[in-house]
């Protein structure tokens, strides 16, 4: 890859600034000093340094966001604050979407990328990506209504869900919800159609990414390494 592209693919400097600062010495490929930004470099192995900093290749970026109440999982709306809203500013710079939609009113684990790739396999219905909601309803659920929707559920559009995991808490009326597919709503409407209604709903899992209890509603941490290479792993 071209090292003027390299630097500004993440967001390090414009073409016109990377050349400006090679002609002044400022960038070092394997601690030679390179002037011409138009040269080819390997960024898994070839060490650059750009006006003494060391540029740690990272081809996407993968942000796990605790969503709060209130944002619209998309890139932008003309009413509501978007989860992207949430990112510092230096984030813009990407092409970052939310992977998967989570309702204006539905809180926690919210997956923020710019592979497209990845997403797309990820959300795709042939993978079976489970995620798991912890949630309350107005009414207890019988056992009944528990097979019912853990079975398959006709919607209101005549849709029947896929068969989903319900663990209820001793209660009755809230407890955790495992499915493998996000139609539009999915979970109020599986739980209207058993007459009840949800009142409080967070996701916590995402395939094998688990909310970090310590990110506060609002808060956002890059994935490691190994949660990325999870991903990789369920997406297969
Ligand atoms: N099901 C819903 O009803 N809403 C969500 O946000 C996610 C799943």
């Amino acid at each position: 890859m071209r090292i003027d592209k390299l630097l500004s693919e993440m967001g390090i400097a414009t073409r016109k600034e990377a050349a400006s600062a090679a002609k002044r010495g400022g960038v070092l490929i394997n601690g030679v000093p390179q002037k011409d930004c138009a040269k080819h470099v390997d960024p898994e192995k070839d060490r650059i340094v750009y006006l003494g900093r060391e540029v740690v290749y990272q081809k996407y970026r993968y942000i796990m966001l605790n969503k709060p109440e209130g944002y619209v999982s998309a890139t932008e709306d003309g009413k509501d604050p978007t989860v992207l809203d949430l990112l510092p500013e230096e984030y813009g710079k990407f092409n970052l979407f939310p992977c998967g939609r989570l309702d204006k009113n539905t809180l926690g684990l919210m997956l923020i990328t710019d592979n497209g790739e990845l997403s797309h396999r990820l959300l795709s219905p042939k993978r079976h990506v489970k995620k798991t909601y912890a949630y309350r309803s107005k009414f207890p659920l019988t056992d009944k209504e528990k097979e019912v929707l853990e079975d398959g559920v006709i919607l209101d559009d005549g849709y029947e869900t896929k068969p989903a995991e319900i663990e209820l808490d001793n209660d009755r009326a809230s407890g955790y919800i495992t499915l493998t597919e996000g139609k539009y709503h999915q979970i109020k409407r599986m739980f209207e159609a058993v007459h009840n209604k949800i009142t409080y709903l967070e996701r916590v899992t995402f395939g094998p990414l688990y909310l970090d209890s310590s990110l506060g509603r609002g808060e956002w941490r890059e994935l490691t390494e190994k949660e990325i290479l999870a991903l990789e792993d369920a997406a297969k």
